[in-house]
């Protein structure tokens, strides 16, 4: 299975300086702990790390140093994480018929399930991890009125890796970039192209590192696992 890795942000909400994948957590850089996890599942046997070029030189140290298995390919990112994995896409071998899509900043992530999801993945179009909500979410208008209050039984809480056929995804971006549809996620261009995606569960500790306090907790969970 064919993994590409967006690493191409700049960590605005971390309120730092360089991307945040390049900050240090429990003595490694962010970046570190997803390519070993990536590294570590055996269903994956290729990586394209998608980068700023001006990190590229920071990305191929850690590569390096970490020892990676297998093959590693460093892919220019673009100004939003929609254009970074379009561009992902067309840096895939062509040997690639389905691709896993999982953030640099999901850093969490385990072995299983990148694992578990390639595994899901030969026997349907598009998948995501994800996990049911455990908070009552609700839908507010511009002035902070509560609008609704969905079911929380129906709610998800959508994660990374996603993975997809690569020919639909690229179609599927083909379409976005014509309509200007703009998407935080890829699993939301099928949706908007009427293809089903399948949920697959999710991690709990799958954290996003979005902000310091998100630091803190990956440094905590990391200090419970070695
Ligand atoms: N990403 C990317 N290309 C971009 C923007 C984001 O590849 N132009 C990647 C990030 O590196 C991250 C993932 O997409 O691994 C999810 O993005 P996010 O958590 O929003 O990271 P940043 O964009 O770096 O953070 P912020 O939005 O706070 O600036
Ligand atoms: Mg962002």
């Amino acid at each position: 299975m064919y993994l590409l890795i967006p690493a191409a942000g700049s960590g605005r909400r971390m309120g730092s300086d360089r991307n945040k994948l390049l900050l240090t957590l429990h003595n490694q850089p962010l970046l570190a702990w997803t390519l070993l996890a990536a590294d570590a599942a055996t269903e994956i046997t290729w990586i394209g790390v998608i980068g700023q070029p001006y990190d590229f030189e920071d990305f191929q140290r850690i590569i390096n140093e970490l020892a990676i298995t297998k093959p590693v390919e460093l892919i220019p990112g673009g100004k939003t994480r929609q254009i970074s994995v379009s561009n992902g896409l067309e840096s895939l071998p062509p040997t690639a018929a389905r691709v896993l899509i999982h953030d640099g900043a999901r850093c969490l992530a385990t072995p299983h399930l990148f694992n578990n999801c390639a595994q899901a993945l030969q026997t349907c179009q598009g998948l995501i991890a994800a996990i049911p909500v455990k908070d009552t979410i609700k839908i507010v208008d511009q002035e902070h009125f509560i609008l609704d209050t969905p079911d929380r039984s129906q709610l998800w809480a959508a994660q990374t890796p996603q993975g997809f056929e690569v020919e639909l995804l690229r179609a599927c971006h083909r379409r976005g970039r014509q309509e200007g549809w703009e998407v935080t996620d890829d699993a939301a261009l099928l949706e908007k192209c009427d293809i089903p995606v399948k949920i697959v569960p999710g991690e709990e500790t799958n954290l996003k590192i979005t902000t310091s306090m998100d630091l803190a907790i990956a440094n905590f969970i990391l200090s419970q696992r070695h």
